[in-house]
């Protein structure tokens, strides 16, 4: 039985704790939140037991930790869970700083521990379909991609303070999606960008609407689109162009019902946010990290490919400001 200690029991920690719950052979053993209240309804459902993340950290029966808690608490977490040899499974973005996950790759490289970054969106059953029918040559070389990634709605300001920017904090998942898909790395980004959702957001520095394109050695196009507002719900899809056709995974809507009137079709909205949009790709990531660390296999994504996607997110934040594409190294 693999014991877990679960870091964080805010919203992702408690997705993790059913993703784990779902799964034989693995239980959440203890579980630490620097809220006492949060930490004890999560140990209420789980059985698990109250604890300190150090007490955790320390704790020799236990075997892997989740990293569930804010992205600014990642550095010290990972640094002493590998020191501890613990196998973890850590929420992206790995941190804010593609320098201080170097510092994170090297400590977990030199305890030689298992290491999972987050990226869910890579375990959604139609995205990883895609992936897989374009390694199989389904479509030939790919040309063009195109992912749009829109929120419902902005979160609150204080949270975009500390966010480290919409390419750190939300396109850091397509690009990462972008890497998955094209199987390649871009060596060119151009970002343009603007606050159309709230002048707020451009006071604090940031944008709210962004457009960023990607190519590869080969002269690949990926395309991403990114919203903090779609008025129809969770905008997620992608389409991949080849030379031979084309693949595409289009919206979850909350349900499949179509009225037909004579004003026309309607459909419902998009599912409503993350929670519900990737509740299988939750469940199936846990499942991965589970399975790789029973098995001693390879866990994808890796510590490499959360510090590659901040690197593009780092890359694209410069070209907007310099207002040019920038090469990547
Ligand atoms: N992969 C995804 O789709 C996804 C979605 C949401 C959040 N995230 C990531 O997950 C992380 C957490 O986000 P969230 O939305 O769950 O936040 P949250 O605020 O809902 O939960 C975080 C919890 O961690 C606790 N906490 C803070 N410091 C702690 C510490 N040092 N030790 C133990 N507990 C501590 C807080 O009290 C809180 O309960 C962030 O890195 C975020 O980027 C990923």
């Amino acid at each position: 039985m693999i014991q877990i200690g679960l870091l964080g029991c805010g919203r992702i920690g408690q997705v993790h704790a059913r993703g784990i719950a779902a799964q034989e052979g693995a239980r959440v053993v203890a579980v630490a939140d620097a809220m006492p209240a949060a930490a004890q309804a999560l140990a209420a459902k789980t059985s698990a037991e109250v604890k300190t993340a150090e007490e955790i950290i320390a704790d020799p029966a236990i075997d892997a930790v989740v990293i569930g808690t804010p992205t600014d608490t990642h550095y010290d977490l990972i640094h002493a869970a590998a020191g501890a040899g613990k196998a973890v499974f850590c929420e992206k973005p790995v941190d804010l700083s593609s320098d201080r996950i170097r510092d994170c790759v090297a400590a977990v490289k030199a305890a030689n521990v298992p290491f999972m970054t987050a990226f869910n969106r890579r375990f959604d059953p139609n995205f990883a379909e895609i992936e897989r029918r374009l390694r199989e040559g389904e479509i030939g070389e790919i040309e063009l991609i195109t992912i749009l990634s829109r929120d419902p709605a902005p979160p609150p300001l204080s949270y975009i303070e500390r966010s480290g920017g919409l390419f750190r904090d939300m396109m850091i998942h397509d690009f990462d999606m972008a890497r998955f898909l094209l199987g390649a790395e871009p060596v060119r980004v151009f970002a343009t960008g603007a606050a159309l959702v709230d002048p707020a957001i451009g006071a604090a520095g940031d944008v709210d609407t962004a457009a960023v394109v990607l190519t590869t050695a080969k002269g690949q196009i990926c395309q991403i689109s990114n919203s903090r507002r779609a008025a129809y719900g969770y905008d997620q899809r992608v389409e991949i162009h080849g030379v031979t056709g084309m693949l595409r995974a289009e919206n979850i809507l909350e349900n499949t019902v179509e009225a037909a009137t004579s004003s026309g079709f309607a459909r419902a909205p998009a599912q409503h946010f993350f929670l519900e949009r990737y509740e299988a790709a939750y469940a199936a990531e846990m499942a991965h990290f589970l399975s790789a660390l029973r098995d001693g296999t390879e866990m994808r994504p890796s510590i490499e490919d959360g510090l590659k996607a901040q690197l593009l997110a780092d890359a694209a934040a410069q070209s907007l400001s310099l207002g040019q594409p920038v090469e990547i190294d």
